[in-house]
């Protein structure tokens, strides 16, 4: 995890990392630090704690250069402390570095550094580099770089100054996303475009194993041999303005607002109602294709492997195929069974999370076909795929998903039905009604949204609790896993989702009065009356129960206490205006609570370790 940035030219650097580490606090926030290089000196500022902390020191200790390098942290080895705060340097200030990523061999290198006399002052995996790229140094920094860079194993974004050769920046990358950003007289290194938009939309989108040299001049590539490579310019087509605010009080509100525009655009040239025809621009899947295929898996993180449990019912409901899902973390080393018969879905809005490209790359060695479905261009899982789905959600700031979760269900809804199509398992009527109803997702979502208001009133009453509870049937039940997850990451309130029918059998222990169940009821077929019945139980202990309904399922209004009613709309496209209720409550909830709506604690957007 953390967020890397770079400057070389002609600015007050710092001025420029500041800026450019704003924009990627959402990559960790336990810390923060700049090294700046002037005449033959590399001055480092660095502590613990919000990036508001250096800010402020910077405002009255400015450092002078326009050469220099920024993190900002999300502690994996060593706590958050000033002396864990990246840049790192070697002993004798030569050189400095930031990092995003794991050393893996750290220990081992630590002990041959320490046994030539290199001094240790944090407990962090990337101050070895440091020492190492200065052991390794005898004249020459690019040398010296490579020469470590090739003794390092794990992953590594990194971004390095060298006293002796201040007119230069290094940045190199293996498994951790880099960017470099060309400018007149200037350039830019980040982990994310937004960092440096503000100054330039032509990017290089560095790959694996690449050496880039940067001076205010020019950007050269490297291999690891040294040998030069060309790298096509990457223009960045979206604006700066999509990475702010734009008026709310929050990131995650405003994204929350943002869902019928990035429907729209998640939808845009995709479908044909009237033709009932499915274009999947970078996902060209051939009836000969589809036949081939005997498993389908879908792994992921978060919400988004929320989002692919939808993926998994659909999938199954129209095209009759076995699907299996996995958590990212646990697929790897469960000897999962794949051969060159597989589809294997990853899902992943950053495109960079560590445990779903190692998936993914584990899928593709044994021979699967890989769908990538994701929010960012040219991101790590979009490059190594077969196929994209890109989710046009637009940039996602606030560590907790909200429009990148809709758009994947939509992405996951629109391959379900190729795949229907494909299979002709999908009935005639089946497909008319969802074909009818994706063109009107967009709406159905401003109408959940109008619901604010009401919502926001009925947040006070979970305000206080210190646990909830989320029930559902069929979709509603992954629906209800989603709405769980959106609670506690924001609000810290322990919220616990349950299959409706599966409470007897153990949570319903838990309930008393005053407990609270949120109850998804937005399925009007048969599971209405069992989750009807679910509801009564839950009353019978003297719970509180919240329904979230569609108007058609108006029995709904007999057995629960308030109720959030959403309009008609087809049962498997409901998730999206529901999602969007539960979106605010947790939003709101948060907010009541006075927490960090945006960057809750212990969290962060893009995890890029494993
Ligand atoms: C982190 C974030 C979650 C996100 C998950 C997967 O845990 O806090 O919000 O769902 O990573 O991220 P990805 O970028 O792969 O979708």
């Amino acid at each position: 995890m953390c967020g890397i940035v770079g400057y070389i030219g002609e600015k007050n650097a710092s001025d420029v990392l500041i800026g450019g580490l704003e924009k990627l606090e959402y990559r960790g926030y336990d810390s923060s630090g700049i090294a700046v290089c002037q005449n033959n000196t590399i001055s480092v500022k660095k502590f613990q704690g919000r990036l508001s902390v250096l800010e402020s020191y910077l405002q009255s200790n400015p450092v002078e250069g326009c050469c220099g390098i920024g993190h900002t942290r999300w502690a994996t080895h060593g706590a958050p402390s000033d002396k864990n705060s990246h840049p790192h340097s070697s002993d004798d200030g030569l050189i400095s570095l930031v990092h995003n990523g794991i050393i893996e061999n750290y220990q081992e290198l630590k002990s041959m550094l320490s046994e030539k006399g290199y001094q240790f002052r944090s407990d962090t995996d990337t101050e070895v580099v440091a020492h190492l790229i200065r052991d390794c140094y005898h004249g020459s920094f690019l040398n010296a770089v490579t020469d470590a860079v090739g003794q390092l194993k794990g992953a590594y974004a990194l971004a390095i100054v060298c006293a002796a050769e201040p007119d230069r920046l290094i940045a190199v990358r293996k498994d951790s996303p880099l960017i470099i950003g060309l400018g007149q007289n200037e350039n830019f290194i980040a982990s994310d475009i937004p960092a440096i938009l503000e100054y330039t939309r032509d990017v290089y989108l560095i790959d694996n194993g690449t050496v880039a040299v940067l001076s205010s001049q020019n950007v050269q590539l490297f291999d690891e041999q040294q040998q030069p490579i060309h790298k096509d310019i990457f223009h960045v087509t979206w604006d700066a303005d999509a990475a702010t605010k734009a008026g709310y009080p929050h990131f995650m509100l405003k994204e929350i607002f943002e869902q019928p525009n990035a429907i729209e655009n998640t939808l845009r040239g995709r479908i044909n109602s009237d033709q009932k025809e499915i274009t999947l621009d970078k996902f060209n899947l051939s009836k000969q294709d589809f036949d081939k295929i005997d498993k389908i898996w879908i792994v992921a993180c978060g919400t988004a492997y929320y989002a692919g449990c939808i993926g998994k019912y659909l999938i199954e409901k129209y095209a009759r195929k076995p699907v299996e899902m996995q958590i990212a973390s646990e697929f790897r080393y469960a000897n999962p069974i794949i051969g060159n018969r597989t589809l294997f879905i990853a899902i992943s809005q950053s495109g960079e999370t560590a445990d779903t490209l190692a998936c993914m790359r584990l899928a593709k060695e044994k021979g699967a076909r890989i769908l990538a479905v994701s929010n960012v261009v040219g991101s790590s899982v979009t490059r190594e795929a077969d196929d994209v789905l890109y989710t046009w959600a637009g940039p996602e700031i606030a560590v907790a998903s909200t429009k990148a979760y809709s758009t994947q269900v939509i992405c996951m809804m629109l391959a379900a039905l190729k795949m229907g199509q494909l299979s002709g398992e999908l009935a005639d009527d089946g497909a008319d009604r969802i074909f009818q109803t994706l063109p009107q997702l967009a709406q159905h979502a401003s109408s959940a949204l109008e619901m604010s208001g009401f919502v926001s009133e009925l947040s006070k009453k979970i305000t206080g609790l210190s646990s909830i509870f989320y029930i559902g049937r069929g979709l509603d039940y992954y629906l209800a896993l989603e709405g769980a997850l959106k609670m506690k990451e924001i609000s810290y309130v322990h919220a616990e989702a349950y299959p409706a029918g599966e409470l007897k059998h153990g949570p319903i222990a838990l309930l008393e009065k005053g407990s609270v169940v949120v109850a998804l009821c937005t399925q009007s077929g048969e599971y209405l009356e069992k989750i009807i019945s679910n509801i009564e139980e839950i009353k019978a202990r003297g719970a509180f129960v919240v329904a979230i309904a569609q108007k058609k399922c108006k029995k709904v209004q007999y057995v629960a206490d308030d109720i959030i009613w959403i309009d008609d709309i087809e049962d498997d496209a409901a998730i999206i205006p529901a999602v969007i209720i539960l979106q605010l409550l947790a939003y709101f909830t948060s907010i009541n609570k006075g927490c960090d709506v945006d960057k809750p604690r212990n969290l962060a957007k893009s995890v890029t370790v494993e």
